[in-house]
């Protein structure tokens, strides 16, 4: 059945209202991002960037106060909010759900099954690699859920490894036996990458092997009609947004809007969005210091420049700057004041 109404989905005791997902996204959903996010409104549930399990324990092991950047903001942020973990080893990634979930009280431990990145394949057995071994999936699951209760576990994961081998409905079996209480899945394989086009009737062809846990669709959302469109004509519960909303991260918002039946407020103005930068890069500035800051705002800034007149002019000059100065005057050149 599709979720056209809009209705909200629990995942364990957690209320996901409007059931519409910002997906996390590695060097992109850092807590500034998601404050912004959360400023705008419309999603029922955030989530950060995947941090590597084993790396969180090896930081800890060597000053038992560091956490990894990637955990910026986590502990006092607003919530409902999920942290993503990936690694291969159910023992670790326990030991870390378990700290998220009883120290740093998050309200939801996801598990990644789904990154297609050689580095955390090929190299750390991990992300979709798993999905070849549904039985490994089990035991993390099982394991992870048992470390965290009451707070609950979710898994993300791609179709399966390549076309020939799709598999997910297998995972989503698995992952529910194993006591997970979600299921997100990105309509493509780990060989697709990013290419063609998601695949949502292979989604909702999931839903029938899942008993109790709610199915949450990812892929290509890129409108507020999209959303809507696909709460309606898949037998998806819920749906999940990654990189439309980098340049737009006010469409959860609008998306949510048009699911209640209104008319979706409009795109931001030139300016508006000017001022949206600004802000956005005073969080940066305020946490990494204006050098770190000023380069890790460049992407942000390519993102938001996404469709508008003159963003190929304004991405070349913002690919470049490395200073606060370099960084106004390129804001200014682009996103002129009418006055
Ligand atoms: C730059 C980037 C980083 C990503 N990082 C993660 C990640 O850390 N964890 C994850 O589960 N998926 C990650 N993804 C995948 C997205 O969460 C999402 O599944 C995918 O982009 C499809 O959704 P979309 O079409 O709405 O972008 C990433 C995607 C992009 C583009």
């Amino acid at each position: 059945m599709p979720n056209a109404e809009g209705k909200p989905l629990r995942i364990g005791p957690v209320v996901v209202d409007p059931p519409i997902l910002q997906a996390p996204m590695a060097g992109f959903t850092n807590y500034a991002y998601r404050q912004i996010v959360r400023e705008f409104g419309g999603t029922g549930l955030q989530a950060t960037e995947m941090v590597n399990a084993k790396g969180f324990l090896h930081i800890q092991a060597e000053d038992e106060q560091s956490y990894p950047d990637r955990l910026w903001g986590v502990r006092e942020e607003d919530r409902p909010l999920a942290v993503q973990i990936w690694d291969n080893d159910p023992a670790t990634l326990a030991e870390v759900g378990a700290k998220l979930a009883h120290e740093f009280r998050v309200s939801v431990v996801d598990i990644n099954f789904g990154c297609p990145v050689k580095q955390v394949t090929e190299k750390a057995h991990s992300g979709s690699y798993l999905l070849r071994y549904p039985d490994r999936v089990g035991a993390i699951v099982e394991r992870v859920v048992q470390a965290c209760f009451p707070v609950p576990v979710t898994a993300k994961i791609r179709l399966g490894c390549t076309r020939d081998t799709v598999n997910a409905h297998e995972v989503a079996q698995v992952v529910e036996q194993a006591g997970a209480s979600a299921l997100t899945v990105h309509g493509r394989t780990a060989q697709d990458f990013f290419k063609g086009t998601a695949d949502w009737e292979q989604i909702s062809a999931i839903k029938p092997y899942l008993r109790k846990i709610p199915l949450i669709g990812n892929g290509d959302l890129a409108t507020p009609q999209a959303v809507v469109a696909a709460l309606t004509r898949y037998a998806v519960d819920g749906v999940m947004i990654a990189r439309a909303a980098l340049a737009k991260p006010w469409l959860f918002r609008q998306a949510a809007a048009l699911l209640r039946g209104e008319d979706p407020p409009a795109d931001l103005l030139l300016e508006e969005e000017r001022e949206l930068l600004l802000h956005h890069y005073e969080l940066v500035v305020r946490r990494f210091g204006p050098e770190k800051g000023t380069v890790l705002m460049r992407k942000f800034a390519c993102c938001y420049a996404q469709g508008r007149r003159g963003a190929r002019e304004f991405r070349t000059s913002v690919s470049r700057i490395s200073t606060p100065s370099e960084f106004h005057r390129a804001v200014r050149e682009s996103f002129p004041t009418s006055v």
